[in-house]
């Protein structure tokens, strides 16, 4: 899979930006808040749909315009393709429209899977540091990233928790009666179901990918399993039927895949608790190298790498496994301040790079020749 090129038109701090990708490897460097990582942002939202930040639509217009437009156009097993997603506020309401090769689709989950991507941030240390949460939406994003079905189950029951949440409470001012939760027990109880058969399918065929990543990075010393320790998985409807009391008490559903709570363990021990920073951070490296080899594997269709900021961050052994994952992927787009610094495994790869110097007005300049 090959990026080719890519449009933004008032989103974040660009006006108006063509940029094209003609090298497997791409360096964009700039000062801090010159616009770097929004340019990757855009790229990973017409893959996944949602900003890698997590950022919202109105946070990604740019400020004074009433909307946003981008587009990315690549190359999937040898077809040309084109994705474009345009938000508008001017209505007063926002009103998304997404096109995949000139048709329009009705949901951003139509787009998903289409133009793959992985991405490494400095926050993927959340992942392993943050809450259950953060690991959770990893699992989900991964799982999401190539199968729309899940995604859509995702979403089906986040809807049904939220009406579910919205009744308790009305239940707790006497506005509904227990009863009206037989509904959404249901519904809650079936789309958990698929949620968990399916994360438990993911980290099955994860965790090898997973455990040899580690490998790599940390020269095969730690161990580490990942599991996820499923809510009542084996009893959701009866628990969810017989916990009205203690729900409505306290406003929200107390069980279901919204609480499971995956863990890194080394030898049984919660790495939180346990683990060196080293440790934290070569899992997160993990995590990302995996979930590349992951969704190769499961698609057959190399994703992009889009490389935010973490290389100077990594030590030799990490820098090695990440040199290496480079050597085997395809295309990587990657972000830095500077390229002071840089070892030589590094170097060598600049050489064969294109590098655009990118600066605070939204200005993108390819940098010829030896001055790199
Ligand atoms: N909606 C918006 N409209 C206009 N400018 C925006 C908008 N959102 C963010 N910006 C600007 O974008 C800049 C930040 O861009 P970005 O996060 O891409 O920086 P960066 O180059 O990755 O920096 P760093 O090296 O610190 O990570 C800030 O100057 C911010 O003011
Ligand atoms: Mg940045």
């Amino acid at each position: 899979m090959r990026l080719i090129s890519a449009q933004l038109r008032d989103f974040r701090n660009y006006q108006n930006l063509v940029i094209d990708f003609p090298s497997r490897l791409t360096f964009l460097v700039g000062q801090n808040a010159s616009g770097k990582t929004n340019l990757l942002e855009s790229i990973g939202l017409l893959a996944h749909g949602r900003s890698f930040r997590g950022s919202s639509d109105a946070d990604l217009t740019r400020e004074g315009t009433n909307g946003y437009y981008i587009r990315a156009k690549y190359e999937k097993t040898g077809t040309r393709n084109e994705i474009e997603m345009a938000v508008d506020f001017s209505s007063g309401e926002m009103r998304r429209r997404i096109k995949l090769n000139e048709k329009p689709v009705t949901a951003r989950s139509a787009i998903v899977g289409q133009f793959m991507c992985v991405v490494f941030s400095p926050a993927d240390l959340q992942i392993v540091e943050g809450g259950p949460g953060e690991r959770r939406k990893f699992i989900d994003a991964t799982i999401s990233s190539m199968d729309a079905v899940y995604l859509q189950n995702l979403i089906q029951y986040q809807k049904a928790l939220r009406q579910r949440n919205a009744l308790l409470k009305r239940i707790r001012e006497r506005k509904n009666s227990p009863q009206d939760l037989a509904i959404w027990n249901t519904r809650l109880a079936h789309f958990a179901e698929l949620i968990w058969k399916a994360r438990e399918d993911f980290l099955e065929r994860f965790h090898g990918a997973f455990t040899q990543a580690l490998g790599q990075i940390s020269g095969d010393r730690d161990k580490i399993t990942y599991s996820i320790h499923a809510n009542h998985r084996n009893d959701l409807m009866s628990y969810l039927e017989s916990s009205t009391m203690k729900d409505t008490r306290v406003g929200y559903t107390t069980a279901g895949p919204h609480r499971d709570s995956p863990q890194f363990e080394r030898e049984g021990k919660d790495i939180l608790q346990f683990g060196s920073q080293g440790q934290r951070r070569s899992i997160a490296l993990g995590l990302r190298i995996a979930q590349f080899h992951y969704l190769k594997a499961s698609t057959g269709v190399t994703p992009v790498l889009l490389i935010d900021d973490v290389i100077r961050e990594l030590d030799a052994l990490r820098r090695s496994a990440f040199v290496k994952l480079l050597e085997e992927s395809g295309q990587a787009i990657f972000t830095t301040p500077d390229l002071d610094g840089l070892d030589d495994n590094m170097h060598s790869l600049l050489k064969q790079s294109v590098i655009y110097s990118v600066s605070p007005g939204g200005n993108v300049e390819r940098r010829e020749g030896k001055n790199v």
